[in-house]
């Protein structure tokens, strides 16, 4: 007879679409074996709470009953359908303090765990690991984030469903745009990663796409390249224009701006002035261009979780489940080709660190990937000469190693 476990799970840093998902697989899989599942609440703060008495184990415990909704409603298995995390969130900084820590630690203790599911991004991931190591915690890693840059797993839960909200607010925006000959400049979020800009922005109908990955530094030549793609544009006969710019593309000083979605808007605007100054006005195809700015904002991390996410979300949750069972413990579990596996810890973590310390991003576009050249093929602005200039910085594959 199997002996009844007893697995923590949280969720750790910016919420997005599928988080429940997980949850709620978790949570069917173990009750399943007769295991006992407690949900900490908001990350690492939870065990904080645990230990200071604010909460008890059997308060965290979680049940595969479903929730009371009343009426004819009631067992309406609704978890699965719902954004954001029941347990709550946490996206405050690194635990240094050693006080904090053993807190922490004190907490884990207190619960009594045989292991602790992470759902989280890199930066979660680098915060529990290092706390598992101090703790001798038996962890396993289950990629989120709507930026796509966990390292060695195809797509992270949340990016797929964010990648179609943001899809969808461009074909919106795209009316308005036509309507008006109007320049839209769209501010997509991915902190350091291209990749929800760059798939949205295709299946958006964007005509120019600015990546940090490709377009580091929103600099004088890359606006220029931009009014000429307008130019083109305008002189085939389509006015307007969308322009997805991912949110970690950097100002001319090369810094980081709160609103480069409105900075670039301006200086197309600026631009397109001084270039049919130089020409002769009346014939000039970038007379009064008009642009307009819009920042995405978190919408793109709500909505409800699409079926994909569902469905990875499940089974990230099942497979997490099977490496406690087998015992296999300090893995990341991953999607690559169809299919869930997991990797060593031990092999994601050295990447993930190196990558902070450098102040690079641990999972960013390659210059060779599918949609860069599905993107270059259509016509769409992406920058790609800039990028060859600089291609020998630009980022490369690394080696997967998977457990199965
Ligand atoms: O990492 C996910 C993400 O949504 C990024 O795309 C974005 O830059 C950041 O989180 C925003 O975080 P916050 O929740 O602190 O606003």
């Amino acid at each position: 007879m199997e002996r009844r476990k007893r697995i923590g799970i949280l969720t750790s840093g910016g919420d997005c679409p599928g988080l429940n998902a997980v949850i709620r697989s978790v949570v069917k899989c173990a009750s399943r074996r007769e295991w006992d599942v407690y949900g900490i609440p908001y990350g690492t703060d939870g065990l904080i709470r645990v230990a200071q008495g604010l909460c008890s184990p059997e308060d965290l415990k979680l049940s595969d009953h479903g929730y009371d909704i009343p009426g004819l409603l009631h067992g309406l298995d609704v978890l699965q359908f719902l954004s954001g995390s029941i347990l709550g969130s946490l996206s405050r900084g690194n635990p240094q303090d050693p006080h904090v820590q053993a807190e922490i630690l004190a907490g884990y203790e207190r619960l009594g765990l045989d292991a602790l599911i992470v759902i989280g991004g890199d930066g979660s991931l680098e915060i529990i690991c290092q706390l598992a190591e101090k703790g001798n915690w038996n962890v396993i890693g289950v990629p989120k984030t709507i930026d796509n840059d966990v390292p060695f797993t195809e797509q992270s839960v949340g990016y797929n469903t964010a990648v179609d909200t943001v899809t969808k607010m461009l074909y919106d925006l795209t009316f308005t745009a036509a309507s008006h000959d109007r320049v839209m400049v769209v501010q997509v979020m991915g902190r350091d990663a291209g990749h929800l800009a760059l798939n949205a922005g295709i299946a958006g109908g964007a005509d120019v796409i600015l990546i940090p990955e490709l377009v580091p530094i929103l600099n004088s030549m890359v606006v220029d390249q931009i009014c000429q793609r307008l130019e083109s544009l305008r002189h085939n006969r389509r006015k307007f224009a969308l322009v997805v710019i991912s949110e970690g593309v950097k100002n001319q000083d090369g810094e980081k701006e709160k609103y480069i979605g409105d900075r670039l808007a301006e200086q197309i605007h600026q631009r397109s002035r001084e270039l049919c100054g130089v020409h002769d006005e009346s014939a000039c195809e970038l007379t009064q261009v008009d642009t307009r700015s819009t920042v995405l904002g978190h919408i793109q991390r709500s909505g409800t979780p699409n079926a994909f996410d569902r469905l990875l979300g499940t089974a990230f949750g099942k497979k997490a489940i099977d490496l406690i069972a087998e015992e296999t413990y300090n893995q990341l579990v991953v999607w690559r080709n169809g299919q869930v596996q997991a990797c060593s810890l031990d092999d994601v973590m050295p990447i993930i660190r190196q990558c902070h310390q450098e102040n690079r991003c641990p999972g960013p576009v390659q210059l060779d990937s599918c949609m860069v050249q599905v993107a270059e093929s259509l016509g769409i602005y992406i920058g790609i000469d800039i990028a060859n200039q600089n291609a020998s910085s630009l980022p490369r594959s690394t080696a997967v190693p998977v457990v199965d």
